[in-house]
């Protein structure tokens, strides 16, 4: 474990695919994920190129490449590596599972720890590769921008690919899973293509994203040409409140699929920030039901991080290890 590295100072909305960051192909073993986000990072050099990464290194640079926010990066990235980490190494890969680069490492590419269904770009677990990207599901993207952006993807575009995302998993996946966190994760997801996803240049010229713009994070891993950082941090209440703008336009609520069309909204689903710490924490618990002492002291640790990182107090804390 490793304490929460210090916010960056510079926040202004630079260039930031810049000649210190050169994209650079894939190498044999590179590995890359569910999460557009860390693969663009990843083959800009802004995390290790060979996607095998610590908190800390994860948490700096989603602020340096797109002003997420210190406190929410933190959240973000615990949220994650708490399910999906190793925490005697305190590695984690951003996709799949690996014993090529040293310690045996996990990543986030595992199913039902953080990632989840109704993804805009990679298919449900249930149905097919959920880390790879699928054209098929990316057209959604085309069909929203041209329903209700004149082509371009407004918010309300954005709000529409989420609607159509949520529909196809209730149409076609028996065990469509929208839970929190998946339930959140979602929907901050869409949240983060509008606030992060655009160039600093195109909100200065009141240009809306392009599909093309969006492509180049979810299929090339790639930053596009020229393109600058949002202006200032993207961090709560920012989040919490472009999230829940999502969830309240796309009439979204958390639930699951009992068969195909048929799914069921949970009403014990609290679906906020509080709840999905909560979740993770006791989830993580169930995870290693005989840890040795030595794990089981670095859970804890991280776990303490990870409340910490969720930054509200009015949030209950839970210890599920003990005190
Ligand atoms: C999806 C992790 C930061 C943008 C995901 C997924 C994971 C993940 C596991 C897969 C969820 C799923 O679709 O099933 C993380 C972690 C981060 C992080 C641990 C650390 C802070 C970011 C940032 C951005 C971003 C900074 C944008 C600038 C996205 C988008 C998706 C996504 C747009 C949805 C992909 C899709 O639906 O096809 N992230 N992410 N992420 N992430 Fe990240
Ligand atoms: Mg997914």
């Amino acid at each position: 474990p490793q304490p929460l590295p210090p916010p960056i100072t510079d926040t202004s909305g630079k260039l930031v695919n810049d000649a210190a960051h050169p994209f650079k192909p894939l190498r044999p073993n590179d590995i890359r994920g569910p999460c557009p986000g860390l693969n663009t990072l990843a083959s800009h050099g802004y995390i290790p190129r060979n996607g095998v990464v610590t908190p800390a290194q994860i948490i700096t640079a989603v602020q340096e490449g797109y002003n997420l926010g210190h406190q929410f990066a933190s959240f973000l990235c615990y949220t994650a590596f708490l399910t999906d980490g190793n925490h005697l190494t305190n590695l984690m890969t951003i996709g799949a599972n690996t014993t090529t680069h040293g310690q045996p490492t996990t990543g986030l590419n595992t199913h039902g720890h953080f990632e989840g269904d109704a993804s805009m770009s990679r298919d449900d677990a249930f149905l097919g590769n959920n880390f790879n990207f699928n054209e098929t599901l990316f057209d959604a993207f085309q069909v929203a921008a041209d329903a209700v952006g004149g082509g371009l993807l407004t918010f309300d575009a954005i709000v529409l690919n989420r609607q159509i995302r949520i529909n196809d998993s209730i149409a076609r996946n028996p065990q469509f899973a929208f839970e929190t966190p998946r339930f959140l994760g979602a929907i901050a997801e869409s949240a983060f293509i509008f606030a992060m996803f655009v160039s600093n240049q195109t909100v200065d010229n009141q240009t809306p994203l392009t599909i093309d713009a969006v492509r180049h994070f979810f299929d090339f891993h790639q930053l596009p040409d020229g393109f600058h950082r949002r202006q200032g941090p993207f961090d709560f209440p920012l989040v919490e409140n472009l999230t829940f703008s999502i969830v309240d336009m796309a009439g979204a609520k958390p639930g699951s699929n009992n068969g195909v069309n048929n799914y069921i909204v949970n009403p014990q689903d609290l679906g906020t920030f509080c709840y999905v710490y909560q979740k993770q924490v006791n989830f993580t618990a169930t995870l290693y039901p005989d840890p040795t002492p030595e794990l089981r002291a670095a859970i804890k640790q991280n776990m303490l991080t990870y409340y910490q990182a969720l930054g509200d107090s009015t949030c209950t804390q839970y210890f599920p290890f003990g005190q």
